[in-house]
């Protein structure tokens, strides 16, 4: 029997536990093991029942995902799990921690369900580009009705226990140990006479308002999710559970599931997850690396992004001294904490009772010496370096030995700011996006000496924060805003070459960004980086100009929407763009001084343009040494960019358009515009060796 799942018959209970570390996948190994096990106990007459359970923290979690995209191995999923069912002795899954995809599919396979108060089912197969393949669009609706089995399907997001009992899907729950629960359950299946019961066999109860739900769902589909491969699959396979006898049905789903599995946007999605992983391995950094206990936090700076972080603190369960300059300072900024967490609740995001448990973790300070004894302090104040000095050379005094003093610094010299103190080692760079308590990114910046202690414990918090944390190295803008600025710069290039914001917004939202450069612009006001831009200006060699057009639309007063109006118009206070009329002759007197005469550009080209331009500094970020690897360039932008998952992120997706095709665009827009598309040496070598970013590691 295979080594990952064992067979014991206990009395009249055959026992089959899976055991497959770290989340119990279902690998060939696991599959081959419980039909053998199944049919073991099939073919044991002594056995009345069987329990099937997984050993370590979880039930298992879905199919390998390691196995995507190679060539199948036998016997496939669905093969075991129609086993399971059709197995002539009552079976009952035993859930603890996670069913999910595949693992929840076994357990509907199986004639009963009981789990662990705490556990979680789900079918999240949509999130990786696919759908449940392997009976679970059919025996979901079965169970649970088309309704039910359409949110979680379609939406891919995991309930508790108590929800899924409530919607039939489980029988049962119960707090304690798995294999006592799961014994219990049989035998008493056994004594009140209750014999196999096949979940396949049962007819959909809602089905009379099936077509009314599946016409709904495909209309918000088109509205909320245009573009995305798998959900209307995911719809289709639902229809034909309503449709079609439970054998016919299953042959649809294998169709649509491997329809899906072929599609570039599963493979991107799969690269996303793991990406997301492979994100906290840290290159040079022990596994074992020990971290630093963080029980206090503070932040120092009540503004838009240390309200923000302060919340994230008090999210976490970590309670945080919040310190302004003065207390009319102070005051404005609990105020916004106040009114954030208020706005939660009148949205139904979260109770009275965990606003007032998290606001109790909030605590408004003016004077450093309450920082004294906190694990970590986030520095968010002016982004002015003598400013940071400042409080860096406050921190140092008053911190105690061993805190970690961390920048959220977006565009200053991370060492220089550690410089400031006398002990470098403790400096870390902890970058959060706004609103940094919604954006899920976290660039942990490592300075020149951040110990690798400091590290591993910005990396472990950034996790406890609920955040994506991504390891980035010291330069201008870090990883994110230092390609964005190629991307910002390029769509300007564009509006000056003939584009208008509808048609720059739109190519890019029709290939899936969540929001154009042009409205993005709007939202964080025009004026922002006005200072900077001049500065870069006069410090630029002659052939790396600068767009104009922002500068004129701040010379006319569109800023954006804080002004009522920048690209797009918003009247009266609304955020939906509208055009903007004013904006033709701006445009065209920006054109006219760079000297270029206004074409039509069609939407391919500009997509390719921001989007190579992305690529194009990417790899010397790659090569810089200032991204780890190119999955984590990925990360960066699908978390904080609204790069679309299904595109996997830039460097991704310049992968599967082939390199040698991106750096052939690359060198046409240098030979058409010069110096700022001078290709990054690194893309040429990797194209000529006919190699991908992903396969890159650093020293290759
Ligand atoms: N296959 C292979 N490896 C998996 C995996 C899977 N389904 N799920 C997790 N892992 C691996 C991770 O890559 C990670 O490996 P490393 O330690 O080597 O990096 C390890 O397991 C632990 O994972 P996490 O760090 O994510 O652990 P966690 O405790 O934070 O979360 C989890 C656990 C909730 C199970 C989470 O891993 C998860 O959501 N996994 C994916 C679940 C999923 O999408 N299942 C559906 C698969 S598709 C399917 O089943 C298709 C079908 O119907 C045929
Ligand atoms: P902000 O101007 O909204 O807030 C700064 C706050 O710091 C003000 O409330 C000010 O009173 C306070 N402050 C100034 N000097 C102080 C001092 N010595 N001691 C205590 N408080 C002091 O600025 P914002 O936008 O929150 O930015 C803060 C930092 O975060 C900057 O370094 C910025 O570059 C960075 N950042 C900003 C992002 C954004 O989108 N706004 C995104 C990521 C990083």
């Amino acid at each position: 029997m295979s080594a990952s799942v064992l067979f014991e018959r206990r009395g009249n209970l055959a026992l089959v536990t899976v055991n497959n570390p770290p989340v119990n996948a279902l690998g060939q190994s696991v599959r081959e093991g419980l039909l053998e096990a199944f049919r073991a106990a099939e073919a044991d007459a002594q056995v009345e029942a069987v329990v099937l359970l997984c050993t370590g923290s979880t039930f298992m979690a879905g199919a390998d995902i390691k196995e995507f995209g190679k060539p199948p191995q036998a016997p496939s999923l669905p093969e075991v799990v129609n086993a399971i069912e059709a197995c002539a002795k009552p079976s009952v899954a035993v859930i603890h921690g996670s069913a999910l995809g595949g693992g929840l599919e076994v357990a509907l396979a199986c004639h009963y369900r009981i789990a662990r108060n705490d556990a979680r089912v789900g079918l999240p197969e949509v999130k990786l580009g696919l759908l449940p393949g392997a009976g679970g669009t059919q025996r979901l609706p079965r169970l649970a009705g088309v309704a039910k089995a359409l949110e979680m399907i379609v939406g891919g997001a995991p309930i508790s226990a108590t929800e899924a009992q409530r919607h039939g899907i489980l029988d049962e729950l119960f707090d304690g140990d798995l294999l006592a629960a799961g014994s219990a359950f049989a035998q008493r299946l056994l004594a009140e006479g209750r014999g196999v019961r096949r979940s396949g066999e049962q007819p959909v109860a809602d089905a009379g308002e099936a077509a009314a739900l599946l016409d709904a769902k495909r209309a918000e589909i088109h509205q909320r999710m245009p573009g995305l491969f798998s959900p209307l699959r995911c719809v289709a396979a639902l229809e034909a559970a309503v449709q079609l006898p439970l054998a016919e049905g299953l042959e649809r789903e294998r169709e649509l599931f491997r329809e899906c599995l072929a599609s570039p946007q599963r493979a991107a999605l799969v690269h996303a997850f793991f990406a997301e992983r492979q994100a906290g391995k840290v290159v040079g950094l022990a596994a074992d690396t020990p971290t630093r206990a963080i029980a206090s936090a503070a932040v120092i700076g009540g503004g838009t992004m240390g309200v923000g972080i302060a919340l994230c603190f008090a999210n976490a369960g970590i309670p945080v001294k919040l310190l302004e300059i003065d207390q009319t300072a102070l005051e404005r900024a609990l105020q916004r904490a106040r009114d954030t967490y208020a706005a939660s609740v009148k949205r139904g995001s979260l109770s009275e009772a965990d606003m007032a448990r998290r606001l109790a973790l909030l605590d408004g300070v003016t004077d450093y010496a309450a920082l004294a004894e906190a694990d970590v302090v986030v520095e968010a104040v002016f982004e002015n370096l003598e400013v940071k000095r400042q409080v860096f050379e406050r921190l140092d005094a008053v911190c105690k030995p061993g805190a970690i003093l961390a920048s959220n610094t977006s565009s200053l010299d991370l060492d220089a700011i550690a410089a400031f103190t006398a002990r470098p080692q403790d400096v870390v760079g902890l970058h959060f996006f706004s609103p940094a308590n919604v954006m899920r990114l976290l660039e942990v910046v490592r300075g020149a000496q951040t110990s690798d202690t400091v590290l591993a414990t910005a990396m472990a918090l950034g996790k406890r924060l609920k955040k994506v944390a991504v390891v980035v190295g010291v330069c201008d803008g870090f990883v994110g805003n230092r390609m964005v600025f190629q991307y910002g710069r390029e769509s300007e290039f564009l509006l000056e070459e003939g584009a208008t914001p509808e048609q720059v917004d739109g190519a890019l939202r029709a290939f899936g960004m969540a929001m154009g450069p042009c409205a993005m612009r709007d939202l964080s006001g025009l004026d922002i980086g006005l200072a900077i831009r001049n500065r870069q200006r006069q410090s630029l060699p002659p052939q790396f100009p600068l767009p104009r057009v922002l500068d004129k639309l701040c010379e006319a007063g569109l800023l954006g929407q804080k002004s009522g109006a920048g690209f797009y118009r918003y009247p009266e206070g609304s955020r939906t763009p509208q055009p903007n009329p004013a904006l033709a002759p701006l445009l065209e007197a920006a054109s006219r001084e760079r000297g270029i005469a206004r074409r039509s550009l069609d939407d391919r080209y500009i997509v390719e343009r921001c989007l190579f331009a992305l690529v194009n500094e990417g790899a010397k970020i790659l090569e810089e040494g200032i991204a780890q690897r190119a999955s984590d360039i990925d990360l960066i932008y699908l978390n904080g960019y609204g790069f679309p998952a299904h595109r996997g992120g830039p460097m991704f997706h310049a992968d599967q358009l082939g390199l040698d095709k991106v750096l052939a665009r690359i060198r046409e827009f240098h030979a058409e515009h010069g110096a700022w598309w001078q290709p990054a040496p690194l893309l040429e070598r990797l194209a000529a060796e006919g190699r991908q970013f992903s396969d890159w590691e650093a020293g290759q």
